[in-house]
């Protein structure tokens, strides 16, 4: 590549990023935070680009891929700052021969330590009973004030046993629960024993929670694959922690089991129609609800980006973008 190669950034990011794309490329970027572009106005800039820095509010669909793969210059590397790339039609990026990478592994950790931070203010009720506190009502010690569900020795679900799913046992180790999961592969033994993890079937697995809690890519395999039928599985005492996608989870059937007392409670970072939420969840004590910020620590933003960043500069150089997920 003769000229300096051309760099869209859909949102803006942790600066270092920037410094490293500036370091190897001319870079137009959205600086305008908290703004997304539609899927027009990606269609409208990411065609005269190289390589495209999205995020998983950018829909990268067939539309967008075939306008920048007959472009000049040609795009060459979609790089997406996350872990999921479900935002972007991943089939039609091969077939324009377009590369696709995400940020795997250095988000694990503070995922994790949001789904068990969920797990717990849902379990001891921690939002609700501090609206009750600023709202005045609090007027002293009650034996049954704020009761809620015990944590330590209960047992952990865990669908989707993977990076973040294992870190989530980890967690809850240390909290001497009983961790049970189900996987489409079966971990290796000594997985399993480090993490004290206890392999069973999904249905059995949602009748034996106290806590199930979801860690699975989304696909079309794993498109509600909580439903209502699943939900009647779970334990009316149980609750559901969602940090994976939102589309995981039928969220009507969730709002049913949650108003029914089929299901005790449940902890979202993810909504199915994100960013719009079910309003009947939003009146709902027995849920917490957060704007998809499990992976939302500076440190772990920065090295999302950087990481993101290192896939463009990698392939600039000549290189495979070490996180590529097609081709
Ligand atoms: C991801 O990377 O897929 C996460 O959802 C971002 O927080």
């Amino acid at each position: 590549m003769s000229e300096r190669p051309k760099i869209l950034v859909t949102q803006k990011i942790p600066a270092d990023a920037y410094s490293l794309l500036h370091s190897i490329g001319e870079v137009e970027a959205n600086m305008d935070e908290g703004v997304i572009w539609s899927s027009e106005e990606l269609l409208r800039r990411a065609p005269s680009h190289d390589y495209l820095l999205c995020l998983l509010t950018d829909t990268i669909d067939a539309r967008v891929l075939e306008a920048c793969a007959s472009a000049t210059p040609r795009l060459k590397l979609v790089a997406n700052m996350a872990v999921g790339y479900n935002n972007i039609d991943v089939k039609a990026a091969t077939r324009q021969q377009i590369m696709v990478s995400n940020t795997p592994g250095v988000l694990s950790d503070t995922t994790a330590d949001l789904a068990f931070s969920l797990l717990l203010a849902t379990a001891r009720r921690v939002p609700e009973a501090e609206r009750f506190l600023r709202a005045g009502k609090f007027t002293g010690w009650g034996p049954l004030l704020f009761c809620g569900a015990e944590v330590h020795g209960s047992t952990l679900g865990i669908i989707g046993a993977g990076r973040i799913g294992q870190l989530m046992a980890k967690r809850a180790g240390g909290f001497d629960m009983h961790v049970r999961y189900y996987n489409t592969r079966r971990l290796p033994a000594d997985i399993e024993a480090s993490y004290r993890l206890t392999y069973v079937e999904l249905e059995e697995l949602l009748r034996q929670s106290d806590f199930v809690s979801l860690h699975v890519p989304y696909a079309p395999t794993t498109h509600h694959l909580i439903g209502e039928r699943e939900l009647a599985l779970m334990k009316s005492s149980a609750i559901l922690i969602n940090t994976a996608r939102g589309p995981v989870v039928d969220e009507k059937a969730l709002v049913h089991a949650l108003q029914s007392g089929r299901i005790a409670g449940a902890g979202l970072d993810v909504f199915e129609h994100e960013p719009a939420v079910e309003p009947e969840l939003l009146s709902m004590e027995n849920v917490v609800l957060v704007p998809h910020i499990a992976s939302a620590s500076f440190k772990t933003r920065t090295r999302m980006a950087m990481m993101a960043a290192e896939n463009i500069v990698a392939h600039v150089q000549g290189q495979r973008p070490p996180n590529q997920v097609n081709g």
